[in-house]
């Protein structure tokens, strides 16, 4: 598939109203996504878990203009309430998909989000969130073009929610998900994210992420700017490809099962990620010290008994603790004896594995 391939074709009569819903989940990556070039294409293949319970439910009101012209028109109730601080960030979303979905311009959108966790969390719901309104936005252009075909629709719902933050292409279908192009992952492409479908040891169908929340306020730098700075940055080169060669021996360990391995990637990748904002022009560090005594807890734990749990972080100071279902009773109680004490009011989150981006039927 090409960015033509999505350039939508021309509508039949549009509907005069209507309204959708979609439930789209966060994910964690294992293999890291930090670097990026227009528009809005990753420097190298990540891959995520996809989450269950950290979810973002939107419904899209659309009422059709009275008169059509060029602007987009839309409001924005987040948690109930307008929002205006998240306009923005929806106007320029348009603005980059309007090609694609040019109905965006032929009415007036009510656009209500809410997220299952809270908003001051520290969570990242940029994934959730753009993935949500992409699938909504995609089950509108079903609605005018109904012979659209279920994986074209998934994909360009995944296109789509690229171009509204590039982590959120992995939030549309699958447990496991590829964004940008492997030459060992088939059908792995850097316009959208594609469900990994190589085979993965029962182990991994349940895996459990619990979410320590150790840091909920807003971050100094974002991930916009973050990577930004790998454009330039001394390492960039050797770490996209890394990234890459990460990819493929994960691959293998994922058909292995191999716990040891696995940890072994996936805190490497995490800390890699770290050390490339540690070393950009300017530098910045995104992790807290209450989040480096919990890597050191991880550690302590793992060497004092034959647990395979295992973090990874994404950009910011929140520590991913990730677990097979079978340590879950183990897990649980070191967390509760030694970790919440360093989260924010003692506060984590208990997810797990799950399947991807669900449209919800909210008429009865
Ligand atoms: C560290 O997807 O939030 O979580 O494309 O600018 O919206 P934009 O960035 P974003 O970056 C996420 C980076 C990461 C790693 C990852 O999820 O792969």
């Amino acid at each position: 598939m090409t960015t033509n391939d999505f350039i939508a074709q021309a509508y039949g009569p549009l509907p005069s109203e209507g309204s959708v819903t979609w439930k789209t989940p966060s994910n964690i990556a294992l293999v890291k996504y930090w670097g990026k070039r227009n528009p809005q294409l990753p420097e190298n293949p990540s891959i995520s878990f996809t989450l269950d319970n950290c979810h973002t439910l939107t419904t899209v009101t659309y009422q059709k203009k009275d008169v059509a012209d060029s602007s987009f028109s839309f409001d924005i109730f987040f948690e109930g309430a307008l929002n205006e601080a998240f306009k923005p960030k929806i106007e320029k979303f348009f603005e980059r998909i309007q090609d694609y979905v040019p109905f965006v311009k032929d009415y007036h959108f009510t656009i209500a989000s809410e997220n299952s966790f809270p908003h001051s969390s520290g969570i990242a719901s940029s994934a959730s969130g753009m993935s949500a309104l992409s699938m909504c936005l995609m089950s509108i252009e079903k609605e005018l073009l109904p012979d659209m075909e279920s994986a074209y629709f998934y994909q360009k719902g995944s296109f789509l929610a690229r171009l509204g933050s590039g982590s959120a292409c992995r939030s549309v279908k699958g447990r496991l998900v590829v964004w940008g192009a492997h030459p060992e992952i088939s059908e792995s492409s850097d316009l959208y994210g594609v469900p990994f479908t190589d085979e993965i040891a029962p182990v991994f169908f349940d895996y459990q992420d619990t979410i320590l929340l150790v840091d909920k306020g807003e971050k100094q730098v974002s991930s916009t700017v973050g990577h930004e700075l790998m454009h330039g940055h001394p390492f960039a080169e050797k770490r996209f490809q890394q990234a890459t060669e990460n990819l493929s021996k994960l691959k293998a360990i994922l058909k292995s099962g191999n716990l040891s391995e696995f940890v072994a990637l996936v805190e490497s990748e995490a800390l890699t990620l770290h050390a490339m904002m540690m070393t950009s022009h300017p530098y910045f560090i995104l992790m807290k010290p209450n989040t480096l005594k919990i890597l050191s807890k991880i550690w302590a734990f793992r060497a004092a008994t034959d647990s395979q749990v295992c973090f990874t972080l994404d950009a910011g100071a929140n520590v991913h603790l990730l677990y097979p279902k079978q340590e879950l009773v183990t897990v649980r109680q070191f967390i509760k004896d030694e970790l919440l004490e360093f989260c924010q009011n003692h506060h984590a989150i208990h997810d797990k594995v799950g399947n991807g981006a669900e449209q919800m039927d909210l008429s009865n």
